[in-house]
């Protein structure tokens, strides 16, 4: 795209906003609000229009509600996807410039936040622990305030539990009114009623919201908001609004600014980074373009995640072929080895579609690492049908894998199927499956014993303090001697020792420490 282009597009996407839609709601909650009151509305939140995006760049912390922290502090825990790290950054960042401090005690705390994740059930139930266990705390310390914010606040039915369960929340708001929260967290000091905003849209973009990044080594760059896949089983499209991409020049920016800042790698992100662009006006722009883009910019690494394979194009390739600071990893969510599965799951793609894609990766990319994501005990899921995923595990050989047992997320698709596949089916298959993904990662980190191999060193072991761990381009952990000093340097390590999910070495000389 060129500058007039650019220009253009900016002014598109600037001049119509659906900003300020929010859901119609018919429902009455009178009872429960004086205050704030937007919940959240599920079939609202699948609408998509075809009104542009409004790129914002106003943020501003309003003048009354300056200083409103001081001498307080915050707690914000995070669940979920990057995303929602990428998030909770932004939270943090609003925060600081109120005037509050961050602690990581919960007694610590006068502002308590719950980033949460709606994927799978556990992962809500995690979330409702939790807000039981700050119940003593509410009760012992009027004046914390507890928010309910991500995925979960999208969903009417987690919103209805916690008005009638958990009254000792304060506030609940969604996933496209985190730049609200200094107005919603001064109606909840000022106010005793829950404060609930849920707008249920399709989404803006706001740009410069404060952040407050955690490390300085590794840095989330988000590209793309959203999702409009709406695979059958996913509540990710409800939750996020609409696939929203950032202007190209908004994250060039970006991510100079962490270079000039020492970070060593980025992860540029989105829940389908592959379709970045294709919501831009006018503009055949794409992520192997601004990947091209990003290259040439002097920060050691670049990652991307998560991609989906129905839009990995082949100047996708070419340009991750280049190499660089473009690493050998390719996370590629397959979900099922059963096409008939995965047409059910509206994937869009075929098992053979799938490994043709992978292996036009494999060729331009030899040395990748290959990870995935896969669901077992989809509705209905046959014997049959899951012994394709096991040999598609086989015949890929992933470096490793995410799996999970099928969760129904009520509002999608999925979940009005009949399910005739029992828990305990469901609980062997993830069994079988994982044995499999075990051994292929043990067979894979074998290959690298005697090698040597460029290590950015994260930071100490979480299992043992004296040693440092930090990751492989083709992101396999590493665990060595090396004095902290070393920590957000690159070192080259040999590697001494494999095991299934990480490797031992030992560091046979730095490369640009301190650099
Ligand atoms: N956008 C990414 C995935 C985001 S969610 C992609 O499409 O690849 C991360 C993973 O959670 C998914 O890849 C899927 O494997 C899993 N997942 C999503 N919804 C689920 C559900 N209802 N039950 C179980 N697993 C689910
Ligand atoms: Fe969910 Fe599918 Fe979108 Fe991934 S691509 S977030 S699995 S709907
Ligand atoms: Fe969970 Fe929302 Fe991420 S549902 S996986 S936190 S986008």
């Amino acid at each position: 795209m060129n500058e007039e282009q650019r220009k253009e597009q900016t002014q598109a996407r600037v001049g119509t906003s659906s900003a300020d839609k929010k859901s119609d709601q018919t429902k009455d909650y009178s009872q429960y609000f004086q205050t704030t009151f937007t919940p959240p509305d599920l079939k609202q939140a699948k609408k998509r229009g075809k009104e542009n995006v409004a790129v914002h760049y106003d943020f501003d912390i309003p003048e009354d509600m300056q200083g409103i922290g001081n001498g307080k502090k915050f707690l914000i825990r995070t669940y979920g996807c990057q995303m929602n790290e990428h998030d909770s950054e932004n939270m943090a960042g609003i925060l600081l410039q109120m005037g509050f401090e961050s602690t990581a005690f919960s007694e610590e705390a006068d502002v308590i936040l719950l980033n949460t994740c709606a994927i799978r059930e556990n992962a809500e139930n995690k979330v409702f622990g939790e807000i039981g266990h700050l119940k003593p705390l509410k009760l012992e310390k009027p004046g914390l305030i507890v928010g309910v914010c991500g995925c979960m606040s999208q969903e009417e039915s987690v919103v209805n539990r916690i008005l009638q369960k958990h009254q000792h929340v304060d506030m609940i708001f969604g996933t496209h009114n985190i730049h609200r929260l200094p107005e919603l967290l001064k109606n909840a000091i000022f106010n005793k009623e829950m404060v609930i905003e849920v707008w249920s849209k399709e989404g803006d973009i706001i740009e410069n919201m404060p952040r407050a990044r955690k490390g300085q080594i590794q840095g989330w760059v988000n590209i793309m908001y959203g999702c409009d896949k709406f695979c059958t089983y996913c509540i990710v499209p409800y939750t996020r609004g609409k696939e929203r991409s950032r202007l190209p020049e908004d994250i060039i920016e970006e991510v100079r600014h962490l270079a000039r800042n020492g970070y060593k790698e980025i992860t540029l992100l989105g829940q389908n980074v592959n379709a970045y662009g294709k919501d831009l006006v006018d503009s055949d722009y794409g992520l192997g373009d601004l990947m091209d883009e990003i290259r040439k910019i002097d920060i050691p690494r670049v990652r991307f995640t998560t991609s989906h394979p129905r839009d990995f194009d082949d100047h996708l390739i070419e340009v991750l072929a280049k190499g660089g600071n473009l690493v050998e990893h390719i996370h590629l969510p397959v979900q099922s080895g059963n096409s008939e599965v995965l047409k059910l799951m509206a994937r869009k793609y075929t098992r053979e579609q799938y490994i043709e894609l992978a292996q036009k990766i494999k060729k331009a990319m030899p040395h990748a690492s290959f990870t995935t994501d896969i669901i077992v005990g989809f509705p209905n899921e046959t014997e049959e049908q899951f012994e394709d995923t096991l040999s598609l595990m086989k015949e890929m050989e992933y470096d490793s894998a995410y799996t999970y047992i099928y969760s129904a997320r009520e509002g999608t698709p999925a979940a009005k199927m009949e399910d005739n596949v029992p828990m305990d089916v469901k609980k062997d298959r993830l069994q079988r499956l994982n044995a499999i993904v075990n051994d292929l990662s043990a067979k894979k980190n074998q290959a690298y014993e005697g090698k040597v191999v460029e290590v950015l060193v994260e930071g100490e072991s979480k299992k043992n303090p004296d040693v440092l761990m930090g990751r492989t381009r083709t992101n396999k952990l590493v665990n060595f001697k090396a004095p902290t000093s070393t920590i957000g340097t690159l070192l080259q390590v040999r590697v001494t020792e494999a095991k299934t999910w990480s490797l031992n070495g030992e560091v046979v000389e730095t490369v640009g420490v301190n650099s």
